[in-house]
């Protein structure tokens, strides 16, 4: 399919059939494991990674990818330091082939500039560009970005028309249910998201008030999807593979994002996979394969970051897995006196068998 035409037309999505809600888990497995788009971009499958800071770096987004995540992104990038071409956010946007289909993500308030780094995305190689109207961190809410957006939904209309002007790859958006719990834009937003020409919508079901505490409400994300043509994924409170089937048969959303819930548990993605296709019964993975899976991210995190902040990420990245083995404490203590690889090497051997 032609890139530039299905940008500019949304009735190139194919919305997914809806009143998921009803449907019994083989109904759902059957519908949720054929291929469909997200605008021009194809998702093998509806189970897909949501981006978070400080975790879902270029080798963590690999590992996913191979565990079967169908759609990966990076964190969020300020738009002023890419349009800048600064250091730090351009590293950031690294990204190669094997992890295709995959989103660069960018926040910011200002059209211009939004759209300038969405050329950036684009050109350093990504499938999509995502824009962060859901960060709750009091500095960009301060500057107006971010969650701040969702009390202004035309205002989010300016800025991805200007984008979806600058860039020839579809551009998508990751929300919350609005402000607060009292004021919910979520709808608003994606309707004014789809008519100024976005692929998709990502709904984190929470509000911006809420940051990453509370139940989700996984009923905004059936809104939002009932509310628009365009591809809606969703996120939040999926921690085990049989959340995903739940949010996908209670939202009837086109994907669902996994965020803490793979964070040490990749295998999540595999197992999510497989309930969709109707296996079940699939069994966990034994300490000595958590323990090579492990050994592969640090050994990529060594290489992307260089020693100094790979050891540094090391003991909270390293604990994320330590916590499905029975020794847990004792190889939290070990792991703050690692000092180079081959020590990391010796500890997982010891401790994951
Ligand atoms: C540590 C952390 C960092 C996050 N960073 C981002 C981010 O950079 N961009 C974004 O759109 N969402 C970010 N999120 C939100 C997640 O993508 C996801 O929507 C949210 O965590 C809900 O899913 P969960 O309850 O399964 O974790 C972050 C979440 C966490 C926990």
């Amino acid at each position: 399919m032609n890139i530039l035409a299905a940008q500019n037309d949304v009735r190139a999505n194919q919305p997914f059939p809806l009143a998921e809600a009803a449907a019994t888990e083989p109904e759902v497995a059957k519908r949720f494991s054929s291929e469909r788009n997200v605008g021009p971009v194809r998702l093998a499958h509806p189970i897909t990674l949501a981006p978070m800071e400080e975790h879902t770096n270029h080798p963590f987004r690999l590992l996913m990818k191979e565990f079967g995540a169908s759609l990966v992104c990076t964190e969020r990038v300020d738009a002023v330091d890419v349009a800048r071409r600064d250091r730090r956010a351009l590293r950031i946007l690294h990204t190669t082939p094997q992890e295709t289909p995959r989103a660069g993500q960018i926040s910011g308030a200002d059209p211009v500039t939004m759209a300038e780094a969405a050329r950036i995305v684009e050109e350093r190689g990504f499938n999509l560009v995502d824009l962060n109207f859901e960060c709750p961190i009091r500095r960009l809410l301060n500057r107006g970005e971010g969650g701040a957006l969702l009390a202004d939904p035309p205002a989010i209309g300016r800025i991805v028309t200007a984008v979806v002007r600058a860039v020839s790859i579809p551009v998508t958006l990751k929300i919350r249910s609005g402000p607060d719990g009292s004021h919910e834009t979520a709808t608003l937003v994606a309707r004014a998201a789809e008519a100024a020409g976005a692929a998709a919508v990502d709904v984190h079901a929470r509000s911006v008030a809420q940051a990453y505490v509370g139940g989700p409400d996984w009923d905004v994300v059936g809104r939002v999807k009932r509310s628009v043509r365009i591809a809606v994924l969703g996120s939040g409170g999926v921690r085990q593979a049989e959340d995903a089937l739940g949010f996908l048969r209670q939202t009837g959303a086109d994907g669902v994002a996994i965020g803490r819930g793979c964070l040490g548990n990749p295998w999540i993605f595999r197992q999510a996979r497989a309930l969709l296709q109707g296996h079940t019964g699939i069994r966990p993975p034994l300490p000595r394969e958590r323990g090579q899976v492990l050994l592969q991210l640090i050994e990529g995190e060594f290489r992307y970051y260089g020693l100094q902040v790979a050891l540094r990420r090391l003991p909270r990245t390293s604990c994320y897995f330590a916590k499905f083995v029975s020794n847990f404490s004792a190889f939290r203590t070990a792991v703050h006196q690692v000092r180079d690889l081959n020590a990391f090497r010796r500890l997982v051997k010891e401790h994951f068998r």
